[in-house]
């Protein structure tokens, strides 16, 4: 009984302040939680470094510390989805390029600009980095731009949005970029709202989908970085009223 209060003591903060340390998305060779980390101790342990600096940044969103590569397009191999959504080849948008600068398996992940400005090193004993996931099994996580049309769509408009031709579900438009809570069909933008609607990158003033949307990139409040826990596959269900 005294162990189990005492485990009690020890898994309670853990679960109740969710941060970026020690997950998957921590590069640092101290805390590093995955297998892809810096080889040795690099740039005094630094966590936030690998995705920000506070100077010289890529561009003015995000104060992004990686080549940000807008140029090279992305290919869905179709045009557009079930319900009639356009699906456009090209650039990504900053929001989902931000995470393609690791997750598409051609930019070195040690590479950092801006006021850094480095190579680190890093270890990759699973051989993940040059792995694709999603599509060929080979073992990495990784997203090939090729072949994005095996992936959930980004870059389209939010249902309720201006030009979106879904019928799922009858929710309010959303003028603003920003975190919002949606349940029943109900639109919120308040506290502890975790789905994240971005400009959509093919229409100003339409907010819409991208990464960041399903994912929180800093937070292990729930595993792969979803925004929150998908049991019952409530993620999913905030939006399609299936
Ligand atoms: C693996 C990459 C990565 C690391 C490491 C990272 N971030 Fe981020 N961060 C992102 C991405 C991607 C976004 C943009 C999210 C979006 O597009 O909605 C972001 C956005 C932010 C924002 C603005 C949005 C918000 O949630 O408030 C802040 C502030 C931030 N990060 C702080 C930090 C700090 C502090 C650290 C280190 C403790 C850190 N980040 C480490 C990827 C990272
Ligand atoms: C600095 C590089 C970097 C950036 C930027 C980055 N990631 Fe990652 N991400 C990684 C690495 C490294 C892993 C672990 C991969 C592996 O072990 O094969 C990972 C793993 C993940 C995982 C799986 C986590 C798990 O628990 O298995 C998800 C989901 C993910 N990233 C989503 C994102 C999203 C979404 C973005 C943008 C918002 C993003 N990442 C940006 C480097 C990055
Ligand atoms: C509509 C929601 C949604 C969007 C948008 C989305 N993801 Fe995911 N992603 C998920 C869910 C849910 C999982 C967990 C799947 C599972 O556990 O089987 C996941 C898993 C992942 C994983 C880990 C796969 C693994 O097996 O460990 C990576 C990496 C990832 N996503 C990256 C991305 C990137 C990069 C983007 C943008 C191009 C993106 N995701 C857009 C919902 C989404
Ligand atoms: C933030 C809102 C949002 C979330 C969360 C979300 N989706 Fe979607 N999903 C959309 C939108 C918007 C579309 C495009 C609908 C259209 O074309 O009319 C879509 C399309 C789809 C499609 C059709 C794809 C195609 O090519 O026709 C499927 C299947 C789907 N989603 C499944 C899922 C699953 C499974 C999850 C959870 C892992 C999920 N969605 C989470 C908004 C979301």
């Amino acid at each position: 009984m005294r162990k189990l209060m005492f485990l009690a003591v020890l898994l309670v903060p853990s679960v109740a302040f969710a941060t970026i340390v020690g997950t998957p998305h921590d590069l640092s060779n101290a805390t590093g939680g995955g297998s892809i980390k810096a080889a040795a101790s690099a740039l005094n342990e630094q966590v936030c470094v690998y995705c920000h600096v506070p100077h010289g940044a890529q561009n003015a969103e995000a104060l992004w510390s990686r080549p940000l590569d807008t140029s090279t397009t992305i290919t869905w191999g179709r045009s557009l989805t079930i319900r009639g959504t356009s699906l456009v080849d090209g650039a990504p948008s900053n929001a989902t390029a931000r995470c393609l600068s690791c997750h598409d398996g051609t930019v070195a992940l040690g590479d950092l600009t801006g006021s850094v400005g480095v190579s680190v090193a890093m270890s990759d004993p699973q051989g993940h980095l040059t792995g694709d996931m999603l599509d060929t099994s080979a073992g990495g996580k990784y997203i090939p731009r090729t072949n994005f049309g095996r992936n959930h769509p980004v870059g389209i408009p939010y249902a309720g949005e201006a030009g979106y031709l879904g019928h799922n579900s009858g929710v309010a438009a959303v003028t603003t970029e920003g975190y919002y809570n949606h349940v029943g069909g109900v639109i919120t933008n308040g506290a502890g709202d975790r789905i994240r609607l971005s400009e959509d990158p093919n229409t100003a003033g339409v907010y819409g989908l991208e990464c960041a949307t399903c994912h929180d990139p800093h937070s292990d409040v729930a595993p792969k970085f979803l925004p929150f826990d998908n049991a019952g596959s409530a993620v999913c269900l905030t939006c399609h009223n299936k």
